[in-house]
């Protein structure tokens, strides 16, 4: 067991939760952190090891993201590893707007989600991290493949735009953290078979979304964890302000 902490929004779903699970087999200890606390809760009885913990965080709040932070430090140590992971798409059966019908609210609330929850999680890190630098620390982003090609295909814009806003986040706090010994990456998914997706796209939208993916299928949430828990590792240090496509090659094509 290393002295390594983690904290990991959105710990609770389906990529946060498998992120919370490679950190902890690397021996990690972690902070799963989600705005609903009894599946946090959930996830962190399942991790191996000991020491972690299950917390309640809403990414929107200042004042959440400062106590959440200041909790894991408290009851485990400083934190090395900050993975942003809560966040998604807000569209649903009813209403997947196109830009011409979107109204303001839909924008500002997916926005909100990722990008300024990303936002406010980074700078408590930056913030911590400057107070008491660490060897090898790390922040890692949810992004997706919408904030490269504009989500028109599966998702709508204001996803797409939210996630692009988090690729360039990373770039800048590459750049203000690497003084600090911060390095700062995106990890850009294409679709991952989890459950939030299982229930927001259809099963002939998956069908199709693995024809055209050149490994013809979806991914796993352990597939995006396991890249996640390398850049977390001492390993990736030579790796900053990137953004780290996993999906199985559907950029391309
Ligand atoms: N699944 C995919 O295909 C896919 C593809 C690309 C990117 N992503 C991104 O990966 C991340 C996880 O996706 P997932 O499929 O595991 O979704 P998910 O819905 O299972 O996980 C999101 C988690 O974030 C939590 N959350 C929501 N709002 C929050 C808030 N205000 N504060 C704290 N926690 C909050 C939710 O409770 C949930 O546990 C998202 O950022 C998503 O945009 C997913």
């Amino acid at each position: 067991m290393t002295n390594r902490i983690a904290l990991v929004t959105g710990g609770a779903g389906g990529i946060g939760a498998a992120t919370c699970r490679a950190l902890a087999e690397n021996d990690l200890r972690v902070a799963v952190a989600d705005i609903d606390l009894a599946r946090a809760q959930a996830t962190m009885a399942e991790l191996p090891g000991k020491g972690h913990i299950a917390l309640a965080l809403d990414v929107l709040r200042e004042e959440s993201v400062a106590a959440a932070f200041a909790r894991t430090e408290a009851s485990l140590g400083a934190i090395s590893v900050l993975v942003c992971v809560a966040g998604g798409s807000l569209i649903t059966d009813d209403y997947r707007p196109k830009i011409a019908d979107m109204t303001l609210d839909f924008w500002s609330r997916t926005e909100a989600v990722n990008s300024r929850g990303t936002f406010l999680c980074v700078r408590e890190f930056l913030r911590l991290r400057t107070q008491s630098p660490m060897a090898d620390a790390r922040i890692i982003a949810l992004a997706s493949l919408a904030g490269q090609t504009g989500g028109s295909s599966q998702t709508d814009a204001a996803y797409g735009a939210s996630k692009a806003a988090i690729m360039s986040l990373m770039r800048n706090a590459a750049v203000q953290g690497a003084p600090l010994g911060i390095t700062a990456n995106a990890i850009a998914p294409g679709l991952i078979d989890t459950e939030k997706v299982r229930m927001a796209v259809t099963p002939e939208q998956r069908e199709a979304t693995a024809a055209q993916t050149p490994l013809k299928r979806l991914g796993l949430a352990s597939e995006v964890a396991d890249v996640i828990a390398f850049l977390a590792s001492p390993k990736s240090g030579f790796v900053t302000g990137q953004t780290v496509n996993v999906n199985g090659g559907r950029f391309m094509i």
